[in-house]
């Protein structure tokens, strides 16, 4: 008896989101939600409302020694001087602050100088100087990054690329894009879609983050799963070496098989071995028809079956597929004051499987995501869901408030107070492991949340453990544990974010011992005075 009562929930369940589907291709594209949720307020992505609460420097709380480094005096200053003007220089110490601190408020420098060149020649002649004067250098571009990398850890000089924002050419027969690397994703995304492309990548901090930080952090991303990573969809680059050398590999072929292949040692090196100036980067089409799902489900195992048949039937239109715990759809509810459009009887699920699919033709793509749903729901495996399409650029609500459950939680976290932030991948079946790990290990009575989401079609999780403030003893009761143990499930520490200032003594779990030595050759052979980024990537000799 109970068993029919819940097929026959199910089966209503379903008939109302195939309806909305059925509305959907009638009605043009209005949103679609389940009929018991009311529209909520869309809500757009700002830093500022992030909690502003200033760390402690990081020389103090992680207990650094600085590196043999000059300090910037008059006569230097005066270079710059006259090497940028007064205006492209920052030496007020409260202008400098928001160029110390990072994103997640982790980290802070005590820089007292931020140059900010406009062209490549500029930041050759920058690095150049500071080469033979043994001055430091920390590279910064929209400074998201959140693992530390982007801030000086002392008075290293920073380099903005922010004024560097030109877009050089855009091909639409080739399908490429040549720009400088301070260019803002958004905006490229933006210029794109006028010609009918997109980037191939797409962050929740889009509408800072520039696209030089993105590959020198080699940023995976939303949609990573359809178009791949940088390293692929990278053509080429140019960028400057320590000293001050120019490497011009531009290249716009998709093809070129000549010798090294040099880009790579740029992408993901976090602004150890050079500074990105400009890329070359190929664009896929902009897709004609894009829905996105949000669906309810109780378990793990049912949701790494959803996935496996998201990918069976949604196949070639699938674009992109996150997961939302339960803790992490709370910070978007409890923090943010956004809706879940899935809560019923103030109860939601244990899961969320964010699903989007994009593809050129609208009916083609809703008879996939039909069929799936229906399958999904026969096979019980998901519980209730809401679909919403965005048929143009003219962002439709629903739309943007499904994607704003995810894209937000990084945001909405803050509000906790201190953030313990994880970025791991691991084999599938492991994928939520580390955060029942996690809750097994940690009982400390100031932890607020442990909460797990991510980039489950690529098999990266994000874990956070956030509590009111930062306390050393929690750190010591997280650290190194999550990194252990996520070792022993044969995972990376660093699946997309990178190794920053926050995971140099935790490289070698995931690294072995002869990468390491390659890579400390490599720094050696392109930055020997080590005046780029120092503190980061590498774990001290
Ligand atoms: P910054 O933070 O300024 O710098 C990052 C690193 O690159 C630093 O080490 C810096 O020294 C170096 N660097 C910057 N510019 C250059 C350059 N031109 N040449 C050489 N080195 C340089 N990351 C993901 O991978 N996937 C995500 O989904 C994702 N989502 C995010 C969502 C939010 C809300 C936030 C705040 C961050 C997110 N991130 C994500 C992390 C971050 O946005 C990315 O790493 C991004 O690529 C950093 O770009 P940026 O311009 O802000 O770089
Ligand atoms: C994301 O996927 O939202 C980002 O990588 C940022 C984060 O880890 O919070
Ligand atoms: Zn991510």
């Amino acid at each position: 008896m109970a068993q029919d009562k819940k097929k026959e929930k199910v089966r209503r369940m379903m008939l109302s989101v195939l309806r909305q589907l059925r509305n959907v291709r009638k009605g043009g594209y209005a949103a679609m939600r389940h009929p018991k949720i009311k529209e909520s307020a869309t809500v757009f992505f700002t830093t500022e409302s992030v909690a502003t609460l200033k760390p402690e420097p990081t020389a103090v709380r992680y207990k650094v020694t600085r590196g043999p480094y000059a300090t910037v005096t008059d006569s230097h200053l005066r270079f710059f001087e006259d090497l940028l003007g007064k205006d492209r220089l920052i030496t007020d110490p409260d202008e400098c602050e928001s160029y110390n601190v990072d994103w997640v408020k982790m980290v802070r420098g005590c820089s007292r100088l931020v140059v900010k060149p406009k062209t490549t020649e500029e930041v050759s002649e920058i690095l150049r100087y500071c080469n033979v004067n043994r001055l430091a250098v920390c590279p910064q571009g929209g400074n998201t990054g959140l693992v530390g990398g982007s801030v000086p850890v002392f008075d290293e000089i920073v380099l903005s690329t922010s004024l560097m924002n030109n877009i050089i050419e855009v091909d639409n027969i080739s399908s490429t894009l040549v720009c400088q690397a301070g260019c803002i994703l958004e905006t490229l995304e933006n210029h794109l879609a006028q010609s009918g492309m997109m980037m191939p990548l797409d962050l929740g901090a889009k509408g800072s983050c520039q696209i030089g930080g993105c590959v020198s952090t080699n940023a995976g991303g939303l949609r990573l799963l359809r178009y791949g990573n940088l390293h692929g969809n990278l053509l080429g680059l140019e960028a400057v070496k320590a000293n001050g050398e120019i490497v011009n590999c531009l290249n716009t072929l998709k093809k070129d098989n000549t010798g090294y292949h040099l880009k790579h040692l740029f992408i993901g090196s976090e602004g150890t071995l050079g500074i990105v100036t400009k890329i070359a980067i190929q664009c896929p089409t902009l897709p004609k028809a894009v829905s996105v799902a949000l669906l309810g489900v109780d378990s793990f195992e049912d949701l790494l079956k959803t996935y496996q048949l998201a990918q069976a039937e949604l196949a070639e239109v699938l674009s992109s597929c996150e997961m939302i715990d339960r803790a992490s759809m709370s910070v978007c509810t409890d923090n943010l004051g956004l809706k879940n459009p899935l809560v019923i009887n103030n109860d939601g699920y244990e899961f969320y499987m964010l699903i989007e699919t994009a593809g050129s033709e609208t009916r083609h793509d809703e008879e996939k995501l039909n069929q799936f749903l229906e399958k999904a729901m026969e096979r019980e495996i998901v519980k209730n869901g809401t679909i919403a399409t965005e048929p143009t650029k003219i962002k439709i609500s629903s739309f943007q408030n499904i994607w704003q459950l995810r894209e937000r939680i990084t945001e909405g976290v803050m509000r906790d107070g201190y953030v313990f932030k994880y970025d791991i991948s691991v084999p599938l079946p492991n994928f939520y492991k580390t955060v029942h790990a996690l809750r097994e290990h940690l009982k400390d009575p100031r932890i607020k949340r442990i909460a797990g989401y991510g980039h489950i079609g690529d098999g990266n999780i994000h874990v956070q453990v956030s509590i009111p403030e930062y306390i050393d003893e929690i750190a010591h009761q997280v650290e190194p544990f999550i990194f252990e143990y996520v070792s022993k499930l044969k995972g990376s520490v660093s699946a997309e974010h990178g190794i920053g200032f926050k995971k140099t003594q935790f490289l070698h779990l995931s690294k072995d011992e002869s990468a390491i030595k390659l890579m400390h050759e490599l720094k050696q052979l392109m930055d020997p005075n080590r005046i780029l980024n120092p503190y980061k990537v590498l774990p001290s000799l």
